[in-house]
């Protein structure tokens, strides 16, 4: 008897916040592998605002998700039925089955990860793509030198949290801004950032200015918005600014209303002679076997501390996702779609 397999499909493109609507739930029978190919068990599914830019129609780095089609996602799962010669039965991978309890692959891709070395759960998140995004923007496009200052915006989230460990690992003040009290006294106490700033209390504007008396130096911008603007005021000549997403933006149906910016930003890039540089983590796979080595003895000596925000069941995954867009996680946020074998609770 074959396995029934639950998928989320998108059923309409959202205008703004993602609602209800514009997911659908259905039950279908699980695929079955072909010559050469494994059958896939969804672990832990990653969630990612990225996901939210590819419910949009339109040109990007990547093809938007057709309607009807499975959410995409990053996942982590178990070999169920192998015809590879490479994977065997109850090998985990890294793998890319998007939202749905069963999915088959030839191997293309995907990841081999040990669970005597770490829990299988972080190559979602620190040693995965959030971890190479930080390690990669970071080192490579901010080029952090000791005794800079380094300002890290959604700080508290899976990316900006590696990336200002790793910049307090060279030597820097590393300043977090991140929306509530609770995520900036995580990101100063647990993860050892020097400060944190509530972008959203009626101080940050003279907070930020205080935490920063010798301007920034790097500045790894997640979200854009009033949380750019505000550190623009501040960077020094010849500060990095790695581009790595502009989350404030994601849910936008017009352009923010209110006075331009863009002079000021201009303005700010050019006197100051700054480097912004975007940059997509899967342009910079080259780096991973470095990221991977370096993450691992960074985790082993407690170097970087990391946090896993999870959610249980795959019928949950829209609400997280949208609760993720409107900034409720805390740390990476995966939901766990089956149980590890051998495990029986969160
Ligand atoms: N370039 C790449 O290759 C690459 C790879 C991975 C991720 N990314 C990007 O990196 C960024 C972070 O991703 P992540 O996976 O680490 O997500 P995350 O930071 O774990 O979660 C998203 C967070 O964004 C914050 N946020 C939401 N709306 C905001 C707003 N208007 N202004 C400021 N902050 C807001 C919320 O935290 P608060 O409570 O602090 O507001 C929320 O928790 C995203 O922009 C993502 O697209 C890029």
């Amino acid at each position: 008897m074959s396995q029934s397999n639950k998928q989320i499909l998108l059923e309409t493109r959202p205008l703004g916040l993602p609602k209800s609507t514009n997911f659908k739930f259905v039950q279908t029978d699980a695929p079955q592998p072909g010559a050469g190919e494994l059958l896939l068990k969804t672990l832990y599914l990653s969630l990612d605002p990225s996901v939210r830019g590819r419910m949009n129609e339109g040109k990007s780095y990547i093809e938007p998700i057709a309607i009807g089609e499975v959410l995409a996602g990053a996942t982590v799962s178990q070999v169920i039925q192998s015809d590879h010669p490479d994977f065997s039965v109850d090998d985990f991978v890294l793998s890319e089955n998007g939202w749905q309890e069963y999915a088959v692959s030839d191997g293309t891709g995907l990841r081999k990860l040990d669970p005597r070395k770490q829990p299988v759960s972080q190559a979602l998140g620190v040693t995965g793509v959030p971890g190479l995004a930080a390690y990669v923007g970071m080192l490579d496009i901010g080029k952090p030198q000791s005794g800079d200052t380094v300002v890290v915006s959604s700080a508290a989230g899976a990316v900006g949290s590696i990336a200002g460990q790793i910049a307090k690992l060279q030597g820097c003040r590393v300043i977090g801004i991140a929306g509530t009290p609770t995520k900036c006294d995580h990101v100063v106490n647990k993860l050892g950032f020097d400060d944190c700033i509530n972008y959203k209390s009626d101080g940050f504007l003279s907070q930020l200015a205080n935490a920063c008396p010798d301007g920034v130096d790097v500045y790894f911008e997640n979200v854009g918005g009033r949380v750019l603007e505000a550190v623009c005021g501040h960077l020094n000549t010849g500060a990095r600014v790695p581009l790595c997403g502009g989350i404030a933006y994601y849910n936008l149906t017009e352009l923010p209303p209110g006075p331009d910016r863009v002079p000021l930003l201009m303005r700010s890039l050019l006197v100051n002679r700054v480097l912004m540089q975007g940059f997509i983590v899967q342009d910079h796979l080259d780096r991973e076997a470095a990221f991977l080595d370096d993450m691992t003895a960074w985790m082993e000596n407690g170097d970087i501390v990391y946090h896993e925000d999870r959610v249980e069941g795959l019928q949950n995954a829209p609400e997280a996702f949208k609760g993720m867009l409107m900034g409720r996680n805390l740390g990476k946020h995966i939901v766990r779609v089956a149980l590890e074998p051998g495990k029986t609770q969160i």
